[in-house]
């Protein structure tokens, strides 16, 4: 491979020298493609910083002004899918610096106390937390959507299954707040992700901080972080970690879309048909006429190992990385910003499917069997003061001989605990979803900054969202 060709004119850290293309071609990779999903926020996160500098003096008031209006142009032509960042650009901060500084001689000042390395944090962390709280109020969605089934079936009964076979009765309204519980859970886990996210990596450079006397509060309130990370080597070393952090608890919550989806799949089985899967969510078969497939759910299966495989990929980079900034990190931004998509897009998937989830009554009722009342009916005889190995061994040959007598009846009349702790899951989602309104509050005022800027309403995570295809749309 020839090493003569030259690929640097225009970079940003240009200094008259060339680089080989295929290093070039190697070290940009896609994510300049990537980085078109950045681009609002790093827009937002160099409005703030340049507000900063004109409070410290770095840069004067007309500048501001000028940057401002060069910032509300760009954030204009990102809505309308015109802003362009080419490979030869790098990554959205030397596109967008560049943007600038063609249209005022103060572009040349934005990169005054910044890293580019502080930029990408800056813009991921913005995009991370409004992509999780997104993730957050979908999956509560969802939650919501699993307590509503169980509230419109409160009696309903479903055999219970261990290793696949029945085991104890169980019911509609069990399963669903089951996994309405455990969806709860993973929005709490992935607060945990939110609030270390939610903190303004500004001013930490390329982890040694400048000197200059940059005022990191002022810029971590005007982008509505809850605050500064203040170590500025903890806040560089924090690349890559919160990506990851936040990746486990997006696999916590992939996991149970996973199991949600896995049951759906065996309840929908011809042979047992306790439910069917909306017909608009299946697909068919190019050669099988009959077939109506739940493709969706299965990639939920499949997609869950992906987001495994990016929570991975992420920590093998970090594991050996030094202090302080190293193009590794590049490598984490693909996982992180595609395993953000990949799982709003599952939620929303499942959210579809369980709205239109039909139930089936009969085949349900059909399923509880006398084997499937086993135990209650030991537990029976034990209330009778029969002791539980005893009882254990009568009923193993009642079930043989087929002897169910009137004591088995009564033990299939009851139906299982779920409905009474519908309450209380109500009123966990509403606490949930009231810490995540509070937030909320806080980005206000950042939407608004965006809008004013941009004459229309801007979002952070942009028209596409959620899309987990590289290649930008639109
Ligand atoms: N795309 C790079 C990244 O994500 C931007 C920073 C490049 N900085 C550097 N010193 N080469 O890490």
């Amino acid at each position: 491979m020839s090493t003569s060709s030259k690929a640097t004119s225009g970079r940003l850290w240009d200094k008259g020298g060339s680089l080989d293309a295929l290093v070039d071609r190697f070290t940009v990779g896609d994510d300049y493609l990537l980085d078109q999903r950045l681009a609002t926020a790093d827009c937002l996160a160099t409005l703030a910083h340049a507000e900063m500098l004109c409070r410290v003096e770095l840069v004067s008031a007309e500048e501001l002004a000028e940057l401002q209006a060069a910032l509300g142009s760009a954030l204009q032509d990102i809505a309308a899918g015109s802003f362009a960042i080419q490979p030869e650009d790098e990554d959205v901060h030397t596109a967008l610096e560049r943007y600038l500084t063609r249209r005022t001689a103060a572009g040349e000042k934005v990169h005054t106390g910044r890293s580019r390395n502080d930029q990408v944090m800056a813009a991921l962390r913005l995009y991370g937390r409004e992509a999780v709280l997104a993730v957050q109020a979908d999956a509560l969605e969802l939650a919501g959507r699993l307590c509503a089934l169980a509230e419109r079936y409160p009696e309903l009964p479903m055999p219970g299954r261990t290793h696949l076979q029945p085991a104890m009765p169980s019911s509609v309204a069990l399963w669903a707040q089951a996994f309405c519980e455990e969806l709860l859970d993973d929005v709490q886990i992935l607060d945990g992700a939110r609030r270390l996210t939610d903190r303004s990596p500004l001013g930490s450079a390329a982890g040694y901080g400048v000197p200059l006397p940059l005022d990191r509060e002022l810029v971590a309130q005007r982008l509505g972080f809850d605050g500064v990370h203040h170590n500025v080597l903890a806040a560089s070393n924090g690349r890559g970690k919160i990506e990851a952090v936040t990746l486990d608890a997006l696999e916590q919550l992939a996991l149970t879309l996973s199991r949600l989806a896995q049951d759906l799949m065996l309840f929908s089985l011809k042979e047992l048909g306790y439910v069917s899967l909306p017909a608009e969510l299946c697909t068919g078969s190019s050669i099988m006429p009959q077939k109506r497939n739940p493709d969706a759910l299965e990639l939920v299966r499949a997609k869950t190992a992906t987001v495994h495989g990016y929570a991975s990929a992420v920590k093998g980079v970090l594991r050996a990385m030094p202090s302080g900034y190293q193009r590794d990190l590049q490598e984490t931004k693909r996982p992180y910003l595609l395993g953000l998509a990949e799982v709003a897009l599952m939620v929303r998937v499942m959210t579809a499917t369980v709205s239109g989830l039909q139930i089936n009554d009969a085949a349900l009722r059909a399923g509880m069997t006398p084997e499937v009342m086993a135990t209650d009916r030991a537990y029976q005889l034990v209330l009778e003061g029969v002791p539980f190995r005893q009882a254990y061994r009568q009923v193993a040959e009642e079930l043989r001989g087929g002897d169910l007598s009137a004591g088995w009846a009564a033990a299939g009349a009851r139906v299982s605990p779920g409905a009474a702790e519908n309450l209380e899951l109500a009123s966990t989602a509403r606490q949930v979803a009231t810490a995540i309104k509070q937030v909320a509050a806080r980005r206000e005022q950042i939407a608004e900054a965006l809008s004013a800027l941009a004459g229309s309403p801007v979002s952070v995570l942009g028209a596409s969202w959620p899309t987990a295809a590289v290649a930008p749309a639109g």
